[in-house]
C-alpha cells in the first residue's frame, strides 16, 4: 500500500495545506467518555477536555450519554454504546477519524464503539484511563455503611438476574470468577464485547479492533475501584478462582485471540502502562507522557512549555460515591425483592 510515490505526494498535499490552514486544521480530533455517576458538565469533566484539548492542539468533545449522570448508572451498556456510535456518525468533525480517550466505564463503551458501530468513522488510538476491560470482581461503589453492604450482597446475589442486567448499567461487567457459567450466559455486555462465548464469537469485532493504530492501557498502581486493577491491562482471575491474577499474556482471550489483542500486542500497539495513583488519579506530567503523544498529529512536533502542577486532573475516586437516586432505586429493589 504504502509505495514511495504515494507518501511523497501525501508529503507534497500536506505541505501544501500547511500553507493554507493553521496547523491544527489537520490533527484528529478525538472524544472523551467519562466513567459511571459523571457527566461532561461537570467541571471536573470539562477541565478535563479543555486540558487535553490545550495539550495536544487537537480539537475534544466530551460525549454525552443520555442525561450524563443517571443514565451512566441504569441505561444498560449495549444502549449506551449506540448512543455514542449515533453520535460519533452524525459528527462531520471525526469523518476523518477520530481517537478516544476513555475514562473508567467510558473504556468498555469506547471499545463497543471500535467493534460494533457499523459505518462509524476509523478510530486511530482508544486510549484507555482505567478500564474494566476484563471485568470487575466487586462493586466497589460505596464505603462502609449498612446499606452499601446490602447493595453489595444484593449485586452479588442477583447481578445476573434480568433486571439487574435491564437496568444497571456496572451489571454489564461485573464478572464473578465463581459464577462464570451464569455470567457467560446472562451478562449481557462484557462477554460480547470480548468475544468470550465460543458459538457466539463475532471476527468483525477481531477484524475492528486489530484496525486501531495503537491501544493505550493506562493501569493505576493503587486502584481500589477495579478489582483487580490489572484488569485495565486485560489481566484477571482465572475462571473459578479469585488468585492468582492472570497477566494479559496468560488469559484464553490472549492467547486464542478472540479479540484480537494479541494481533495488536505482536504489532507492538499494545502500550501497558502503569502510573502511580488511585483510580482515575492521573497527574498532569503522567497525562502528558502517556496520554498527549496520541492525541497529536504525529508528523506535528510542538514543544509544550506548559507548566507542571502537582495536583492530579481528575479525581476520579470522588465521584464513586452513591447519589441519592441510586440509593432510592436500590431501597426499591430490596423492597421488592422482599429482603427487608
Ligand atoms: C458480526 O458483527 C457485525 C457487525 O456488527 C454484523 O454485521 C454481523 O452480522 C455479525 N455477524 C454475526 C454472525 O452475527
Ligand atoms: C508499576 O510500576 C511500579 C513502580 O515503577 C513497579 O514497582 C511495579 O512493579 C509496576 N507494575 C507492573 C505490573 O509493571
Amino acid at each position: 500500500m504504502d509505495s514511495s510515490s504515494s507518501s511523497s505526494s501525501k508529503l507534497v498535499i500536506s505541505v501544501f495545506i500547511l500553507f493554507l490552514f493553521p496547523i491544527s486544521s489537520f490533527s484528529l480530533p478525538f472524544i472523551i467518555l467519562h466513567g459511571i455517576g459523571d457527566q461532561c458538565s461537570n467541571k471536573g469533566m470539562t477541565q478535563f477536555t479543555q486540558e487535553l484539548t490545550d495539550l495536544s492542539k487537537s480539537q475534544g468533545f466530551c460525549i454525552e450519554i443520555g442525561s450524563g449522570a443517571w443514565d451512566s448508572w441504569f441505561m444498560p451498556l449495549l444502549e449506551q454504546t449506540q448512543v455514542v456510535c449515533d453520535k460519533v456518525k452524525k459528527m462531520k468533525e471525526l469523518s476523518n477519524g477520530y481517537n478516544i480517550v476513555g475514562l473508567s466505564q467510558g473504556n468498555v463503551i469506547g471499545r463497543g464503539v471500535v467493534e460494533f458501530c457499523d459505518g462509524g468513522p476509523q478510530v486511530h488510538n482508544l486510549i484507555s484511563l482505567g478500564g474494566p476491560h476484563a471485568g470487575t470482581a466487586s462493586v466497589p461503589l460505596c464505603g462502609s455503611g449498612i446499606f452499601c453492604k446490602i447493595a453489595d450482597a444484593l449485586i452479588k446475589s442477583e447481578v445476573y438476574s434480568d433486571y439487574i442486567q435491564e437496568h444497571l448499567a456496572p451489571s454489564g461487567y461485573l464478572k464473578l470468577p465463581n459464577s462464570i457459567d451464569t455470567y457467560l450466559q446472562h451478562c449481557r455486555f462484557l462477554p460480547k464485547l470480548n468475544n468470550e462465548i465460543p458459538e457466539e464469537r463475532n471476527s468483525t469485532y477481531k477484524e475492528r479492533l486489530i484496525s486501531l493504530q495503537n491501544l493505550v492501557l493506562i493501569m493505576f498502581e493503587q486502584d481500589t475501584v477495579l478489582i483487580p486493577k490489572e484488569t485495565a491491562w486485560f489481566g484477571y482471575y482465572p475462571d473459578g478462582k479469585f488468585t492468582p491474577v492472570l497477566a494479559p499474556q496468560q488469559t484464553q482471550l490472549y492467547i486464542e485471540d478472540w479479540i484480537g489483542l494479541r494481533t495488536l500486542d505482536e504489532a507492538g500497539r499494545v502500550k501497558y502502562i502503569n502510573v502511580s495513583g488511585n483510580h482515575l488519579g492521573i497527574s498532569d506530567s503522567d497525562i502528558k507522557k502517556h496520554v498527549i503523544p496520541y492525541l497529536k498529529d504525529e508528523t506535528i512536533t510542538v514543544d509544550d512549555k506548559i507548566p507542571q502542577r502537582a495536583a492530579s486532573l481528575l479525581h476520579g475516586y470522588s465521584s464513586y460515591t452513591w447519589p441519592p437516586s441510586v440509593k432510592s432505586f436500590f431501597s426499591d429493589l430490596i423492597g421488592l425483592s422482599g429482603i427487608y
